[in-house]
């Protein structure tokens, strides 16, 4: 495969870039692929090399590359009629409606412009409705660029983050009831808010093990906090329209969204009960305000994605698409690789090259791994980011996901994040990957 035009422009870019890109993970070794036009599932970079693509723009693309006719009038349309006003406009309010219609624990919400907005909205909301500073999250979750979030035991994440920003922020592991309860006794009065994706998709794509997230509910109902689900990855993913928390049958107080509701624009969202939401400007007193809020090119684009995906079984499609890849991948890793394990469900899948040592080989694992006490690797599958870091991240980046890209398979490039299929993927694909797979493992 030839990328000297992708190396040529990303030769270019280290010149006008810190690190010739603008956001590190795109900072891919050697060289990142410069990409030319997406293609449905595909991606065509600037040497002409066609890739099957499940980066799919880290998540928003649910239809693929190229968005059925309706939906790209629909965008012209609002183009042609004005980019933005500065004022509230009809395609906010249907996206708003249609968004409340379908996840249960929303009542009003509240557009922006990111998932890293969504969350610093959610969290300074959280704090102002609950009159309390501190802030629980998992210690290998990403809810983005936040400096509240961005902590390492308490202390500062990056140069640049004051002490203070991060004093109040507590990490426990992922999948651990015992440490969250730990923490509810000792700083319980003083906790305003448990912030978690519901299905750890920023590190290894790990699903809760039944019961957790039921346990940080009750201990954040006992003691008066709130609980933040952040699904600005698996909203209108995990669960279809009703969201992971639908399939995990946990009710949030806050919910943000980000990624598919935008329908590949920048648009992020916080939603929950009116009586949290009015707490904030201009009901209540907790500050937020955007110029670009509700932009409405992006809730067109949101709307007409979310509206064809519900009304054309895409959820449904992608489900059974999806459990055909993981149970064909975890066929082919029973035959080379039988330590590692396939995690993701829906949409979303991974494979975890989990450490030969500590795993159980598995005869056959389920089409992603669901932490089953039945299971015979139960116990020594990954469970948390721990288990993740443990795991052979080295040979995943440098040999297999290198392997993949020049079998034609473009996947997110390191262990921890999750990959995504789209509508736009076929069976036919999935039989190319799994092709792929069997070589590059
Ligand atoms: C769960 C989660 N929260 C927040 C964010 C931050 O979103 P953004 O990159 O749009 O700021 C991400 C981004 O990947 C995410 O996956």
């Amino acid at each position: 495969m030839d990328h000297q035009r992708s190396r040529a422009l990303y030769d270019r870019a280290l010149s006008v870039f810190p690190g010739g890109v603008n956001s590190p993970v795109r900072a891919v070794r050697p060289y990142p692929v410069f990409v030319d036009r997406g293609d449905g599932a595909h991606v065509v970079d600037v040497d002409g090399n066609r890739f099957l693509d499940y980066v799919m723009g880290y998540g928003p693309l649910l239809l693929g590359h190229s968005l059925p006719e309706e939906v790209q009038e629909a965008i012209a349309a609002q183009v042609a009629e004005g980019a933005m006003y500065g004022a509230p406009a009809r395609p906010g309010l249907e996206l708003a409606e249609f968004i409340v219609e379908h996840v249960d624990s929303v009542e009003k919400l509240r557009f922006v412009n990111s998932g890293t907005e969504a969350t610093t909205t959610a969290v300074r909301l959280a704090r102002g409705y609950t009159g309390r500073d501190k802030l629980v999250l998992i210690d290998s979750g990403y809810h983005g660029a936040l400096d509240p979030a961005l902590a390492d035991d308490g202390a500062p994440g990056s140069p640049g983050i004051t002490v203070g920003a991060t004093a109040d922020t507590i990490t426990i592991p992922f999948n651990d009831p015992d440490a969250a309860e730990r923490v509810f006794d000792r700083h319980g009065e003083s906790i305003a808010a448990v912030m978690v994706e519901p299905l750890l998709g920023n590190k290894g794509c790990l699903d809760p093990v039944p019961g957790y997230l039921q346990t940080l509910r009750s201990l954040t109902e006992t003691y008066n906090a709130l609980l933040v689900f952040d699904e600005v990855m698996t909203g209108f993913r995990i669960g279809g329209l009703g969201c992971a928390q639908s399939v995990f049958d946990v009710k949030p107080d806050l919910t943000t969204f980000a990624k598919v509701i935008g329908g590949g624009f920048p648009v992020g969202a916080v939603g929950g009960s009116a009586r949290i939401m009015d707490q904030l400007t201009p009901t209540g007193s907790v500050f937020h305000a955007s110029t670009y809020a509700a932009h409405p090119v992006g809730m067109v684009a949101g709307l007409e994605m979310l509206r064809y995906a519900n009304e054309n079984d895409v959820y449904e499609r992608l489900t059974t698409l999806g459990d055909q890849l993981r149970g064909a991948i975890a066929d082919v890793l029973a035959d080379t690789r039988p330590e590692y394990t396939v995690v993701g469900r829906d949409s979303m899948f991974k494979v975890v090259f989990t450490d030969a040592e500590s795993a159980a080989p598995a005869a056959g694992c389920q089409a992603g791994c669901r932490h089953d006490p039945q299971c015979a690797r139960y116990g020594t599958c990954p469970r948390d980011g721990r288990d993740i870091d443990a795991a052979n991240g080295e040979r995943w980046e440098r040999l297999f996901w290198q392997s993949m890209k020049e079998h034609g398979v473009l996947l997110t490039a390191n262990q921890d994040e999750s990959q995504f299929l789209s509508a736009a993927h076929t069976k036919a694909d999935i039989e190319k990957t799994i092709e792929a797979y069997k070589h590059a493992l």
